[in-house]
């Protein structure tokens, strides 16, 4: 059992100077989730914040779970188009991990809490889990457009909503962040469910026009 640190406890004034590190600290949290701190200079009402809050953190969970779609697609991707999808699927990461951030601490100046850990994010998120093992590409790639279209319908409805309340920052968020960067990397995943010849032109097609 680990000593007790008296000297913790002692008045300030008989404290020790120490080296030895105070190790496995807890103590009560400061603040409950699903709270915002009241006074905050931002013109911005307590209740408008806490709704908003919530939203964003919603966002936040279903962001946090396609960056890691994003990155166990990256790993587990097979066949003729591994390099090209292994890269496209990284670089989607790195932009959904930016926007991750980006809605994390909007949610912390807001007077918020950010969701954060992998439990947490797992009860909240609103994107279908995907199974441990590895699928084929058109399935990968159609999980991740789930995915988008999830978030791209929650975006219009919360930069409605933002728009509604006056919360101007967290509309500039949603449209020019989040809405944006997903709608462009739909138009990338997209294009690779067209069932395009890849040797072989199809000139039945000009058979039929003659
Ligand atoms: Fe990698």
């Amino acid at each position: 059992m680990a000593k007790k640190d008296l000297n913790a406890k002692a008045p300030a004034s008989e404290r020790r100077v120490s080296a030895q590190p105070r190790l496995h600290q807890r103590a009560a949290e400061i603040q409950k989730y699903g709270t915002v701190s009241h006074m905050l200079p931002l013109d911005l009402e307590e209740p408008v914040r806490l709704e908003m809050t919530e939203q964003l953190n919603l966002m936040l969970a279903d962001t946090i779970t396609l960056r890691d779609l994003y990155k166990k697609s990256h790993w587990q991707v097979a066949g003729p188009t591994f390099y090209q999808l292994h890269l496209l699927f990284d670089k989607h990461h790195e932009e959904q991990a930016e926007i991750v951030d980006t809605i994390a601490e909007r949610i912390q100046l807001l007077g918020g809490i950010s969701i954060a850990m992998a439990a947490d994010v797992a009860e909240t998120t609103r994107i279908e889990r995907p199974p441990k093992g590895r699928e084929e590409v058109p399935v990968q790639i159609s999980r991740l457009l789930d995915a988008h279209q999830i978030i791209v319908g929650n975006c219009r409805k919360l930069a409605d909503r933002s728009d509604k309340l006056g919360d101007a920052g967290t509309n500039d968020l949603v449209v020019s962040d989040i809405l944006r960067t997903n709608e462009l990397q739909i138009w990338f995943l997209s294009e690779h469910l067209v069932d395009a010849p890849l040797v072989l032109a199809d000139q039945t097609r000009l058979r039929d026009a003659s």
